[in-house]
């Protein structure tokens, strides 16, 4: 599991290859620079201050080492501290701004990619994962793939390159000691190997509890309403408490890990340091080591542990960016419910015909919701849905709109099953007016033209005064520059219903999907609701689910959802919605006639 998301990382990583490599080379760089950092001390030392041969390796620079001048070898190690410096500066640069530019993109591109997937994600989707866990892999787990690459693997093959070098450099200069160095290293790695795997863990724990926690909390402050009505806070607050607390110490103990870590690293560094220069400073007594080389070294060995803790470092946050890949490729290997067929039809304006043939649904296969549904709607023509609460009335409108496919059945819009359109050309059929209406944090003028962005402002004003709102939106301050939703003005349910309603009449769809339009208005407010509906409906066929006789009395036919998922269909509208009460003597048939709220 572990090596398939690390061979599916790698695969991620391809678009970028060029600006990697370029990156690569630039990180590189460092390694000789670093290596050659001591070098000017060691020339001052054995060769101004003391009178060593000057070393070979440097011949280039000095023809004939005979006629050397202590001020030329002083002007030259002064030359390499500079020239070095100014490069290694120069290099850190170029390095941190090709890996944000690099990094940026790839972040750029998961939360572009990850946003469309989860836009074409199904409703259930969502409803199951709540939003706050998507945002939270937007926001988070979309920088795996940088904190991958450019900030993992690059620095840390930079880092083995460098430790490499150093380590090639001392043998050169003493055998002995760059043994020593070398005993050291096994131990880090097993430190490393062992802590890995914990931290690992330990990090998807804490993502995962902190998601839930500001998912829990999102949703208990959007449900505020509710939690004050019946008194909750302080059982609220308990939870929070809970769950962060449970976060926080899921966190602790992964830094205390960590610190154990660096800790057992640290020791075992300064073990090393004390045995290489016991060692080399017999060496030099001896007269087998110059006073420089031994300085180099013991640059070295400082400079040694550090691309070892480095090392360490990014395994692990190596690990950490492979836990935030998992979500990343989880997400996106994530299956939509509704497929769309290769070569789907396309279609402009639908005529309007609608047909269910022995539609059943459950959305598990152990409860069926609706059961061998059939009935036909004419183009223009209008069905009416009743049925109690949890009947499967909303269910049957997702049907239409293809947010799932039946389980059995099939259902033609213009006696062509639904599966053979595009999805975006068949959702283009309808318009759609729900119980309660979400308005999005703008204008309201952009409220209604959400579905027709290009919509001038003539032809939003016209199906507002067709909603009946434009006389509300006009005795507004800014008329239809009003900022509402969440973060603008309260507009009371009969007034979103209206906005709701002007965004159909723009959309000018062939097939209306009213869900209870009406049900969450008072019985005044209905009434001049109800008008606008009927003017709405005029030339469209309409599914109208609702629970009121008088919502229904307009309907050509009607359809009664029964629990347990078996239906009637009558075309005796009138006479149906009276007898319905005489039938049954269950609560929600009364409700038909007395016209009462639900
Ligand atoms: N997304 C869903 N996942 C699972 N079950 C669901 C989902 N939506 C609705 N249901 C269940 O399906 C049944 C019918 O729901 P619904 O169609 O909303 O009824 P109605 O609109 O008639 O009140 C209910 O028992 C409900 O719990
Ligand atoms: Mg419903």
């Amino acid at each position: 599991e572990g090596g398939g998301t690390v061979r599916r990382s790698l695969r991620e990583m391809r678009p970028y290859s060029r600006s990697i490599a370029l990156l690569f080379v630039v990180s590189l760089s460092v390694v000789p620079l670093t290596i050659l950092t001591p070098l000017p001390i060691k020339l001052i030392v054995d060769n101004v201050a003391g009178s060593q041969p000057f070393p070979e390796y440097l011949s280039i620079l000095a023809p004939d080492p005979s006629q050397l001048s202590k001020e030329y070898v002083t002007a030259l190690a002064l030359g390499i501290l500079l020239g070095g410096t100014v490069l290694s500066y120069l290099q850190n640069l170029v390095s941190i701004w090709l890996t944000n530019r690099v990094g940026n993109r790839m972040t750029t591109d998961m939360r572009v990619r990850l946003f469309r997937q989860m836009q074409r994600l199904s409703t259930v989707y969502h409803d199951t994962k709540g939003t706050t866990d998507s945002t939270y892999r937007i926001q988070n787990d979309a920088t795996s793939l940088r904190s991958l690459s450019t900030d993992g693997l690059i620095p840390l093959v930079t880092a083995v390159l460098t430790l490499g070098g150093m380590m090639l450099v001392m043998v050169r200069l003493d055998w002995q000691l760059a043994l020593i160095a070398l005993s050291v290293t096994p131990f880090m790695f097993l430190f490393t190997l062992v802590y890995k795997r914990r931290m690992r863990l330990g990090w998807r724990k804490v993502k995962s509890s902190e998601s839930a926690a500001m998912s829990a909390a999102q949703e208990s402050l959007s449900a505020a309403r509710v939690v004050k009505a019946f008194g909750q806070e302080e059982r609220e607050n308990e939870e929070f408490r809970f769950r962060y607390t449970e976060t926080a110490s899921a966190a602790l103990k992964v830094l205390v890990e960590g610190g154990v870590y660096s800790m057992l690293v640290g020791v075992v560094t300064a073990i090393g340091l004390a045995a290489v220069l016991y060692v080399g400073i017999q060496h030099v007594l001896a007269g087998t080591l110059s006073l420089g080389a031994l300085l180099m070294v013991n640059y070295y060995l400082t400079q040694l542990y550090s691309p070892l803790k480095d090392m360490g470092k990014k395994v692990l946050d190596v690990q950490m960016a492979l836990a935030g890949m998992e979500r990343f490729l989880e997400i996106l290997s994530e299956q939509p419910d509704v497929p769309e067929k290769r070569g789907a039809r396309w279609l402009d304006r639908a005529v309007g015909k609608i047909a269910f043939h022995n539609v059943s649904f459950g959305y598990d296969r152990s409860r069926l919701i609706l059961r061998q549904v059939s009935f036909g709607i004419a183009p223009g023509m209008c069905l009416g849905v009743v049925g109690p609460t949890g009947s499967g009335k909303t269910t049957l409108s997702s049907l239409i709109l293809r947010f799932f496919d039946p389980t059995e059945g099939v259902i033609t819009l213009d006696d062509v099953d639904l599966k053979d359109y595009r999805i975006a050309d068949l959702r283009n059929q309808f318009g759609v007016v729900l119980q309660d209406t979400l308005l999005f944090s703008t204008t309201i003028a952009e409220n209604i033209s959400f579905a027709k962005p290009e919509a001038t402002s003539d032809e939003i004003v016209e199906a507002a005064k067709l909603a009946g709102a434009h006389e509300f939106i006009k005795r507004l301050p800014d008329g239809y520059d009003a900022q509402v939703g969440e973060r603008g003005m309260k507009l009371s349910g009969g007034e979103r219903q209206r906005i709701s309603l002007a965004r159909a009449f723009l959309k000018d769809a062939p097939i209306l999907i009213l869900d209870e339009p009406t049900s969450s208005l008072d019985v005044q407010t209905e009434a001049t609701v109800l008008d606008a509906i009927q003017r709405l409906m005029k030339g469209r066929t309409t599914l109208m689910i609702a629970h009121r006789a008088s919502t229904l009395r307009t309907c050509n036919s009607i359809l009664i959802l029964e629990p347990g998922g078996m239906s009637r269909l009558t075309d005796e509208v009138e006479s149906s919605l009276q007898s319905l009460t005489a039938v049954g003597p269950a609560d929600w048939k009364r409700t038909l006639i007395d016209g009462g709220a639900d």
